[in-house]
């Protein structure tokens, strides 16, 4: 089975929202996908008891102890994480997945606690137990005010402590189509598609990613 983490210990910068569009994309695809929500806020859960019957079947995993409990037949479960999380519990939570996904929003702010974010995570490196692939995602990317190149020659130049650069995956505009979505318990890919074209692009290639070996290590 397939896991697939959604973590930045800051709240508000996209978690729940890729957490239920990864999900939504890959059961429109025809995997058997389940959530995990972690967080006590239980956006993801919530989104899915809006989620319309006739939209395609996610169901709800949970993990105690470090024990993931998924629906029989399982090949999919993304797992939405709590913000504020640092230390022993951090790296439990890291532990847990072959791939973490860690959504960003484009301040300098926002930027600079993501850098120690990830040294942290290499200072925790004895802690997880295992090789994962981390890949960012720049949200709420607004078009107007910092352009989409040097964003992405920013995001690139991310260094790494080893020195490697942060794989820096896709950039999500600012958009109300969230919103709506997620209201109505469904993904980018699963609403109105002619005023989605621009987000279902712009989610491309981190759906690309996630489905092909290059996030799932060695
Ligand atoms: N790309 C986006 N465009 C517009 N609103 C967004 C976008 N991403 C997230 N949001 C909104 O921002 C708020 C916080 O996002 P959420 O996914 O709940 O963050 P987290 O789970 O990290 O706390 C939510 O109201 C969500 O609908
Ligand atoms: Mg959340």
């Amino acid at each position: 089975m397939r896991r697939i983490l959604v973590l930045n210990p800051k709240g508000g910068c996209g978690k729940s929202t890729l957490t239920t569009n990864i999900a939504a994309y890959f059961a429109s695809e025809g995997r058997k996908v389940a959530i995990a929500d972690l967080d006590p806020q239980q956006s993801s859960f919530d989104w899915l008891s809006r989620r319309p019957a006739s939209a395609p079947e996610i169901r709800k995993a949970t993990i105690h102890d470090g024990k993931l409990d998924a629906p029989r037949q399982t090949d999919l479960v993304i797992i939405d994480s709590p913000a504020g999380l640092h230390g022993k519990k951090l790296a439990s939570f890291v532990s847990s997945s072959e791939t973490m996904i860690m959504p960003l929003m484009p301040s300098i702010i926002d930027i600079a606690a993501a850098e120690r974010f990830i040294e942290e995570l290499y200072s925790l490196r004895e802690l997880i137990k295992r090789k994962i692939k981390v890949a960012t995602v720049a949200n709420r990317v607004r078009e107007d005010t910092l352009s989409a190149e040097k964003l992405d020659s920013f995001l690139s130049s991310m260094k790494l402590p080893g020195g490697k650069k942060l794989p820096f995956i896709a950039m999500l505009r600012n958009s109300q189509n969230y919103v709506k979505a997620a209201e109505m318990g469904l993904g980018i890919y699963e609403f109105t598609p002619s005023r989605t074209s621009h987000d279902r692009e712009q989610l491309q290639p981190l759906m690309s990613w996630l489905s092909s070996s290059r996030s799932i290590p060695e």
